[in-house]
């Protein structure tokens, strides 16, 4: 697997009184994928925020790369550049079209000629699926077509990771799959990705280890086999109920993720 290309090291963040991270620490490897799973409130978006610097850590180290990203005086323009952030609710310039919310990125922050930005915009749309849409406006496209072009601004500044915060949840459930499909193709052609997400089949298909953040801790980690299998705090075992209930049973999808591996 490699090199660590992120390190984060005993984060904290408060807002105010309130204290949202109390000491997170891990690690992510090239190409590997990590979710983050927990209850609404728990910290999870303003981890993803942490580690990308649009809201530095009270406390704590965050390195990419090896590169401290709270030393003083470091050039987060550029180091931002190598995080990519696919967000719930898309967050697409509305009076752009597909291709040119793809290629707006490298335009202005990696200074690429317009020929060449929408070459690697045209690349990154059919990656997920979308160059037939490449003229369309936002407004136009359906929410899943909408995330798919969300992915696709990530993916074409090729970044050493990206991180995705709920990115299907703000979706109709028939638009899911068609997110979840594109996600699943990037994990197996070796994306190093952070993955906040209640999806457990995802999870069970491609994470190497999960995550549950609880208050600001990571309270419980361990494989998709480990908690769907063993949870062992009673936190993490009436969150998984509650997910059951709401999503059907994860566990035919792990076994399904399975079967496909033995293959
Ligand atoms: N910018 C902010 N200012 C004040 N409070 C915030 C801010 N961002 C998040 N919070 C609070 O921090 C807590 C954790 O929020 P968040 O990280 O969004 O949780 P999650 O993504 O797990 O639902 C919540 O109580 C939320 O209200
Ligand atoms: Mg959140």
């Amino acid at each position: 697997m490699g090199k660590p290309v992120l390190r984060i090291v005993d984060v904290w963040k408060s807002y105010g009184e309130l204290e949202v991270l109390k000491g997170v620490s891990f690690e992510l490897m090239e190409q590997e994928v990590k979710v983050i799973f927990g209850p609404s409130g728990s910290g999870k978006s303003t981890l993803l925020r942490c580690i990308n610097m649009l809201d530095p850590p009270d406390q704590g180290e965050v390195y990419l790369s090896e590169q401290n990203l709270m030393e003083p005086g470091i050039n987060l323009n550029i180091m931002r550049a190598n995080i990519g952030m696919v967000f719930q609710h898309f967050n697409l310039f509305a009076h752009l079209r597909a291709i040119n919310n793809v290629s707006i990125g490298l335009r202005r922050v990696k200074g690429v000629s317009k020929e060449e930005a929408r070459s690697k915009a045209l690349k990154a749309l059919n990656q997920v699926k979308m160059a037939e849409w490449a003229d369309h406006y936002p407004a136009q496209l359906s929410g899943g077509q909408q995330q798919r072009i969300g992915i696709a601004r990530a993916l074409v500044m090729e970044p050493d990771v990206i991180l995705f915060d709920e990115p299907t949840s703000a979706l109709d459930p028939e638009l899911i799959g068609e997110v979840l499909q594109v996600m699943l193709e990037l994990a197996k052609t070796g994306t190093t990705m952070i993955v906040v997400t209640h999806e457990m089949g995802f999870a069970g298909a491609v994470a190497s280890e999960m995550l549950f953040l609880g208050n600001g801790v990571i309270i419980e980690r361990g494989t998709p086999q480990h908690f769907f299998a063993s949870p062992k705090s009673d936190r993490v075992k009436t969150f998984l109920k509650q997910l059951d209930i709401l999503y059907g049973s994860h566990k035919g999808l792990l076994k399904l993720s399975k079967e496909e591996e033995d293959k």
